[in-house]
């Protein structure tokens, strides 16, 4: 767990490593929060921690409590949200010296946690505050990009080429189908909270990924309990919508065209003047999306996952296309349902871990999406390619408790359940160690800031 701990907490400091000091405090939106924030508020989640656990811990301060708490009423007081960017204290070098002063103390408090009755339980605190900071590692990136997108000096390596033309559809068989993650069901072997190797060792796997410590399994309340859902025969797109695809659709017309859109959808089309996806530019005529990398072509980007669209925007673009989006069971069925096997496995590939050859990932270090085609290695068996890693995948559920729910951890998941779309597949922003396929990340319908596209399905 402190190999861990020190792992992750590290990777956070070092997105935030190229930026300025002027460009740590700005809030560019209401949706975003400042840099500075996250490296404050993550650090805030484990003196929780320590308050509570910690025997004679004493709070660093009580302002940084107030600064740094984002919406647990459970904590008491904070700062409104809108409002994160609008002070210049605590300073960077306060904020960063608050992130060091935590370390030391969580390093010392996890080395003393074996010797106590209730190891068990705030270990698991432990890694629920680090799958927290691995969370808001991607929010980071969300944010610095639109903060600073292309101004921003990502430390990015080169993209892997399309090595295989892909496209149309695949039928997925209906039937009964176990929605949702089993952990809890599972032998963990000898000890509850790690397990060597963890599951991610299965069959086809080998040994665990180099530098990274044995994983223990780890599952958001919101995933569980897996259960049974009936599932129609149903098709999904082999791969993600592209820009050329989008493209298409904005050349007819379809930002202006109400047939398309829900009624919300054609509201935010009107109000926001939306005519394309978030980050694309009209430079004389013509389309442009600008990145981390620059600006550039929309033609010569045709064969990439679109990215930076709302629920709104996907579901037009479906019905234009005379599809649909697909439901979250019909996902996570063409993700993890083998058709060799007729078993669930834990990726779209089999059971080991998520590596560079399989989908694009934050350890990828792209900064981008990579193109359709790049990861044969990362197929499922009925020929779907990149439903891990790229884009966070819009579905059309509802974010609603499964049935049998039972919330672990007061005020994360659960308050969250009204308004809002689950999203899957994490996306080149997502640590590989985070990601899951019963993974139900979730924003609201109109939110596109994110790493955001999606595949379409149809019915039989
Ligand atoms: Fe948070």
């Amino acid at each position: 767990m402190a190999e861990l701990y020190r792992q992750v907490r590290a990777r956070t400091l070092e997105i935030v490593a190229p930026l300025e000091i002027e460009d740590y405090v700005i809030q560019t939106a209401e949706f975003m929060s400042p840099p500075r924030w996250h490296i404050g508020h993550t650090s805030w989640f484990f003196e929780t921690v320590l308050r509570k656990y910690q025997a004679g811990y004493k709070t660093y301060s009580q302002d940084f409590l107030f600064f740094f708490n984002s919406y647990y009423e459970g904590f008491g007081p904070r700062i409104e949200r809108s409002k994160r960017g609008t002070r210049s204290r605590p300073t960077v070098a306060e904020t960063k010296n608050y992130r060091a002063h935590i370390d030391e103390q969580m390093m010392r408090f996890i080395e003393s946690v074996s010797r106590r009755d209730d190891a068990h339980k705030i270990l698991s605190i432990i890694r629920l505050g680090l799958e927290h900071e691995m969370q808001h590692q991607e929010l980071l990136v969300y944010d610095i990009k639109h903060l600073l997108c292309d101004q921003f000096d990502a430390p990015m390596q080169a993209a892997p080429k399309s090595v295989e033309r892909v496209s149309g559809m695949v039928e997925i068989e209906g039937g009964l189908f176990e929605l949702g993650n089993d952990s809890d069901g599972r032998d963990r072997g000898s000890s509850p909270t790690v397990r060597e190797g963890a599951k991610r060792t299965g069959k086809d796997a080998g040994e665990p990924q180099a530098g990274m410590p044995a994983l223990q399994e780890f599952a958001w309340d919101n995933e569980k309990p897996q259960h049974k859902v009936f599932l129609e025969d149903f098709s999904i797109d082999r791969v993600p919508v592209s820009n050329g695809d989008y493209l298409e659709f904005i050349k007819d017309g379809g930002y202006q065209d109400f047939r398309w859109w829900h009624s919300a959808g054609w509201e935010k089309v009107n109000a926001e003047h939306w005519q394309a996806p978030l980050y694309w530019e009209q430079h004389d005529g013509e389309w442009m999306i600008r990145d981390f990398s620059g600006l550039h072509r929309v033609t010569d980007k045709l064969n990439e996952p679109v990215s930076h669209v709302s629920f709104l925007e996907a579901s037009a673009y479906a019905k234009w296309a005379g599809k649909r989006l697909p439901t979250e069971a019909e996902w996570e069925k063409a993700a993890m349902f083998s058709h060799s096997s007729t078993t669930k496995q834990e990726f779209p590939w089999g059971d080991s871990a998520p590596d560079e050859s399989k989908g694009n990932l934050f350890e990828s270090g792209l900064w981008s999406v990579a193109a359709i085609g790049a990861f044969p290695e990362g197929q499922t068996s009925h020929g779907c390619h990149q439903m891990i890693g790229d884009v966070w995948e819009w579905t059309t559920s509802d974010y609603v408790p499964y049935p049998g729910f039972k919330s672990e951890f007061d005020e994360y998941n659960d308050k969250w359940f009204v308004g809002q779309k689950v999203l899957r597949g994490g996306s080149y922003a997502t640590p590989q160690i985070h990601i899951r396929s019963t993974y139900r990340n979730f924003f609201y319908p109109h939110e596109r800031w994110m790493i955001a596209g999606f595949r379409c399905a149809k019915d039989k």
